[in-house]
């Protein structure tokens, strides 16, 4: 009995324990479900932050695409204009580049050039306050093509015209007068213009036209200069030139044998003779008298000389150069002696033919009129004051 006692204590002691077992288990199990429902919350909530989280990028993703795609548009036109700019300063070189090769080939002709010995170096004796020469070349226009391969084109030198006059060919006797630049512009041919014959041919390209006054130049064995009344069409003065021996002043313009050129102080003379064959001479005129002034000779060669013109009192003349259709200012003389030949400024013009037939300065626009195998061309110029080299 004894025994049965004790098994019967051990059972229920045995399903105590198990029960104990049981009800722990299901605890612990509900804990876990507990806890697993707990996770799968917060995987959800999780789930839909991340899902949020995407939309978000994939739309900022998006406006960033978009930026993108404007920065690779203004980049594309900051493209266009950087290429436009660089293909500004190619023109803007070509017309008035410096290419060291050739700069210093330039430059060992002008130190030939200064080794000269200038004969006369007496400054000019009045006193003016012009002082500007010339920097660069700013702009350069092509206005039209008309006449011959050479000739002279000008508006008249003083403030109050705005008359265009062409001097087709270097042996005419007719000059041809536009009223204003955008009547020569638009003209068909000559058939906007006035004919003013004049009393004899002129020769070569040496001309101006300053002050309703044409001076030119008629050439036998003297030169003579003829001063012509472009209002009521006659000759109001005519002088010889007083020197000996005159040679064409320009080897490349042969046609010219003496040239004229008017700055901010006048009427100004270009010439060369025999006595001083190699160079240029240079002589201020009195426009209303034709007397000479004074008279320079400078340490500016003929030889490959195509044209020249005078500013503030500096003589600038024009070569042709070792590149085809390029020509340079290559030496400079100022009556003044504040501008010397190292100080000359790289001045390049582009050219169509052998030579630059004329080049003339107005003081007025400070623009130069030049006449390139038949085109009439403008060049503007940027100046700056003799002081300031
Ligand atoms: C200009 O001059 C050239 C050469 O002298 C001549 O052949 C041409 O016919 C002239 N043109 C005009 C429009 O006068
Ligand atoms: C033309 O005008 C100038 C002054 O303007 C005068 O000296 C000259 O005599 C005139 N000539 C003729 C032919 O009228």
């Amino acid at each position: 009995m004894r025994g049965l006692a004790v098994l019967v204590t051990l059972v229920c002691l045995a399903s105590a324990q198990h029960q104990a077992l049981i009800d722990y288990l299901e605890r612990r199990l509900l804990a876990i479900e507990d806890r697993i429902s707990l996770w799968h919350e917060q995987t959800t909530r999780y789930a839909s932050e991340l899902r949020e989280l995407k939309q978000q990028m994939v739309s900022q993703l998006e406006n960033l695409d978009k930026e993108k795609e404007t920065l690779r548009t203004n980049l594309d036109s900051v493209g266009t204009r950087v290429d436009r700019v660089e293909r500004e300063l190619d023109y803007l070189e070509t017309q008035n580049g410096a290419q060291p090769c050739v700069d210093v080939d330039d430059r060992l002709i002008e130190q030939q050039v200064t080794l000269v010995k200038e004969k006369q170096k007496a400054k000019y004796a009045k006193i003016s306050d012009c002082s500007d020469m010339i920097s660069s070349i700013k702009a350069m226009k092509i206005m039209k093509r008309l006449g011959g391969a050479k000739g002279m084109w000008s508006k008249d030198t003083s403030k109050s015209s705005g008359k265009v006059y062409i001097f087709n060919g270097t042996n005419d006797d007719t000059i041809r007068e536009f009223a204003s630049v955008q009547d020569f512009t638009r003209s068909l041919g000559m058939s906007l213009s006035t004919d003013l014959k004049l009393p004899s041919a002129w020769r070569g390209t040496g001309h101006v036209v300053y002050n309703n006054h044409a001076y030119y130049t008629n050439q036998a064995e003297e030169i003579m200069v003829v001063k012509y009344d472009m209002k009521n069409s006659s000759v109001t003065d005519s002088a010889v030139f007083p020197v000996q021996d005159p040679v064409p002043v320009y080897t490349l313009t042969p046609e010219t044998l003496m040239d004229l050129a008017v700055d901010e102080e006048g009427l100004w003379a270009i010439y060369a003779t025999k006595q001083n064959e190699r160079h240029i001479s240079l002589a201020k005129m009195d426009s209303n008298s034709l007397d000479i002034e004074q008279m320079w000779d400078t340490n500016c060669p003929r030889e490959n000389a195509e044209a020249a013109f005078v500013i503030c009192g500096t003589l600038y003349v024009v070569y042709n150069t070792k590149q085809p259709g390029r020509s340079r200012v290559q030496c400079v003389y100022d009556v003044n002696d504040m501008v010397s030949n190292e100080e000359a400024p790289l001045v390049y013009f582009p050219k169509r033919y052998g030579a630059h037939s004329s080049l003339k300065y107005n003081p007025q626009e400070q623009l130069l009129y030049a006449w390139d195998d038949g085109y009439q061309i403008l060049y503007k110029l940027s100046m700056k004051k003799k002081l300031d080299v």
